[in-house]
This record gives C-alpha cells, structure tokens and sequence, in this order.
C-alpha cells in the first residue's frame, strides 16, 4: 500500500476507501465517492470561515504562523523590508523574480506613466458628500475605472492583463489621495513623476501652494516599507474575494473593488482604525488593565491582535514597531504608543492571550504610525489597500493561469423546510 494515502472507513456501510494525500490535503472532491446507496450525494466536508480548505496553489506568499515567518517569492520579509523598495517588492510578487535593472526601469517607467486620471474620473469623485468615507470613495472609484477601460475585460489576453496591472498598481494611490483631498475640501493634486512611488503620494496628499513637493525622506521610506509589509499575505479575506470574484472572469478592476470591500471591513483591514479608536477610548497607560479585563469578560475585542494564521508574534508587527521609533523622530511620539506598549505588555503575560496564541497582527502599531503622520484614521484601510493591490493582482493573475481552477461556488448543508405546497395569502392564519 502506498504512504501517500489516506484509508477510510464508513461505518454507516463498512465500506473502505483509499484516497491520495498530495501536498499534505485530499482532494475535497474524492470524498463524493463515499455514499450510503447510489443515489445518495455522496460525502462533503463542513469548513465555515474556510479553517482548514485550501482554495488553491500558489507560489506567490508562504506563511509559517506558528514560526512567525513570512516570505514573497522565498524571499523573508525581513529582508525585504530593509533592502527593496516598493516597486521592486511588486514586480517581484506579480513577477516571481527580482527585476534587473533593466527590467526594474521598464517597470518603473510604466507604473509612473499609469498615475494620472481621466478627467471624469475625478469628476466621478467630486460628486461624494464631504463627509464620505475615503473608503467608501476608494472602493467605488475603483470599481468605476472598469467604465472607462473596456478593455479589461479581455482577461484572456496577457497584454491586456499587463497592462491592467500597471494601470491598477499606477491608479491606486493617485485614488487614494484624491479620497483624501476631497474630504479635507482640498484641490486634488496631479501625480509628480519625478518623485518615487511613495514620495509621490505623499505629494498628491499633502502639497500645499509650493512648487515643487519635496517629501521627508524619512517618512517616504517608512510609507514605502508599510506598503511593502501590506502588499500580499496570501489568501486572506480580501485576496479570497478577489479569486472569487475573478473566478467568474469579471474585470481586475470591480474584482478589486470587491476585493477592497472585504478589506474595508473591522474584522479585516479596517482593524487598524478600530485599533486607534481603541486607543483613543483606553486613553491612558492607567486604564489599560481595566481594559483587558473587559476583553476577558468577553465584552469587547482587543483590536489589532490575534489573527487567524498567526500564533505569534506577527513579523509585521515587529518591523511596524521598529519603523515607529524612525517616524516619532520626525513627527515627535504619539502618545497613544505609551498605551499599544502597555496593552502589549499585559496582554503577553496574561493567561487569556497566551492560552489562545493571540499576538500583535500587522494592523497594532500601523494606525499610531498613520496618525503621527497626519493621516485621518478613516484613512487606515485606504493605505493598506493600496499595498495589498498589488497581491490582490498578483493572486488573480495567478488564478487565471491555474488549469485547475473553476468558478468558485461552494456547497451548503440545507436544514431548511423539505418541499411544501404554497398557502395564498388570505387562506394563511
Ligand atoms: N481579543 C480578544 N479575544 C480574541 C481576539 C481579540 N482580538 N481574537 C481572538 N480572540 C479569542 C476569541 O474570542 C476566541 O476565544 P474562545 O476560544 O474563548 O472562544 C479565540 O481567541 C479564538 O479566536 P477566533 O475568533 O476563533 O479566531 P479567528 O481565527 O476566527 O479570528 C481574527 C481571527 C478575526 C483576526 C480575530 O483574532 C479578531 O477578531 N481580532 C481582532 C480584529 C483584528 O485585529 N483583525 C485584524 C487581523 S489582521 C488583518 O486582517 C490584516
């Protein structure tokens, strides 16, 4: 018998069964075999919140959560965080190889000549209420360039994919600025190509009347590095969303809309928001323990840890606290940093946390970083957007090429009423 198997006994017939093990799963779809007489259905597994399906291959992003590891590509995200820019992070995740220099330039000069938006597009977005959430704004406009490139539709033709991705990765952050200037009731600001990605979008939300924007290199580099910590973290909730919704061969662009919209939400990407209004509710270093009493009780989460790949600590999380010290000596200390310290103290010693492996995720220090740079904390999942798209592209173009893949459309186990004849209205008591 081979090891690579998988033996089943149904003991509702006492039939047996062998199934092959590939890459540590079985095939869902082998279950079916086991059926209690002919025309049964055959067996399905039950995974509400998919906790253990795998939807797909993938070569892009492995996470070890119990290590705490992650990598784009192989390479740990460590490394990347301290040597590789941005642009050159999503070549790489879309890519699967690092860039030379020459194909690093090419990259470059099509993603910076993709920043710009059609002039209805900006009309498009004037026409939100001032109050809008950015999110809101972002996810809609995003959704809405599939209006003005048709062309995006043909999905089957690399070129065209090619250039969806340049036009996403390009569109995003000019998007994401103007969200921002219109709720502030500022000018939108046109893209400045001589300036790098982030510089450039430092540029599109904070200039001002000078001539030329000139970004703190500092702050720059930290924006960069945040989009590097955000850009993939295979399929989670979004990414997910954006398989699904790309299964059924929509265009990149409501598919990342939608994609945006699982983000959006508190359980998700909006988590570093609520994690500053946490904060912000805690609002002082004395309260916290008053706090996690009410997050035992069961009353309240605390936002911005645990996640449900990692059973430690988040290397995001590490890098995220790191660039924080660089920003605070730019912009001075949040003191809402004095509280996440000492959340994160009592919560590591305590036998709640401990015992259910719940740690700092990406989104605990990412929003203290955000507001010390200025930004509204509506603002939070509008950032982490803009990094995650490039995974999100990266994710969908991988799908289309994957033979294996189909429309996704999961099973339910129905509990509801069997076949019954309709009453009309005025016989029904
Ligand atoms: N605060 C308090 N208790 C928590 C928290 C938390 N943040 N997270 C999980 N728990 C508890 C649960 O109540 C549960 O306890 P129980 O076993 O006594 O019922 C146990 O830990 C396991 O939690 P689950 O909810 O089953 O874990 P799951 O994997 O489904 O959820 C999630 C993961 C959604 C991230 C969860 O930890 C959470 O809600 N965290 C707060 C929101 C957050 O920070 N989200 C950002 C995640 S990172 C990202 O998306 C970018």
């Amino acid at each position: 018998m081979s090891q690579n198997t998988l033996s089943i006994t149904d003991n509702r017939t006492g039939k047996k069964y062998e199934i092959p093990i590939e890459h540590g799963t079985i095939n869902a779809m082998q279950l079916r075999q086991i059926k209690v007489s002919d025309d049964d259905f055959g067996l399905m597994s039950y995974d509400p919140g998919f906790k253990n399906t795998a939807s797909c291959k993938s070569t892009i992003t492995f996470i070890d959560g119990e290590k705490g590891i992650l990598l784009y590509r192989g390479y740990p995200i460590e490394q990347i965080a301290e040597k590789s820019t941005f642009l050159e992070t999503a070549y790489l995740i879309i890519n699967g190889e690092l860039p030379t220099k020459s194909q690093f330039e090419e990259w470059t000069y099509h993603i910076t000549h993709h920043t710009m938006l059609h002039e209805n597009v900006k009309k498009f977005m004037e026409g939100f209420r001032y109050d809008a959430h950015p999110m809101g704004i972002f996810i809609s406009t995003v959704a809405a360039l599939s209006t003005f490139y048709p062309d995006a539709r043909n999905i089957h033709d690399p070129e065209s994919r090619k250039l969806q991705t340049y036009r996403l990765i390009g569109k995003v952050p000019t998007i994401a600025a103007a969200a921002y200037r219109h709720s502030m009731g500022l000018p939108y600001v046109y893209p400045d190509n001589d300036l790098s990605y982030a510089g450039n979008f430092l540029n599109m939300l904070f200039k001002m009347t000078e001539l030329k924007y000139e970004p703190n290199p500092i702050l720059e580099r930290a924006l960069d590095v945040l989009f590097i910590l955000h850009a993939d973290h295979e399929q989670n909730c979004s990414t997910s969303t954006m398989r699904v919704v790309g299964s059924s061969h929509a265009d990149p662009y409501v598919a990342v809309a939608a994609a945006a919209s699982a983000l959006f939400g508190p359980l998700h990407g909006g988590a570093n928001e609520q994690v500053l209004r946490m904060l912000n509710e805690i609002g002082s270093k004395d309260k916290v323990g008053a706090y996690i009493k009410r997050v035992k009780e069961g009353e309240v989460l605390l936002m911005g840890f645990g996640h449900r790949v990692y059973k430690n600590y988040d290397p995001r999380a590490r890098i995220i606290k790191r660039i924080a010290d660089e920003v605070f000596e730019v912009t001075g200390r949040n003191p809402l940093l004095d509280i996440a310290l000492e959340l994160e103290r009592i919560a590591l010693e305590d036998e709640y946390f401990v015992k259910r492996k719940l740690y700092p995720n990406v989104d605990f220090y990412s929003g203290i970083i955000y507001q010390a740079m200025g930004f509204p904390v509506e603002f939070y999942p509008v950032l982490f957007a803009i990094g995650r798209t490039v995974g999100w592209i990266a994710q969908w173009l991988e799908l289309l090429e994957d033979s294996e893949q189909k429309i996704a459309r999961p099973r339910q186990i129905y509990l509801g009423e069997k076949m019954r004849d309709f009453i009309p209205l005025e016989k029904r008591s």
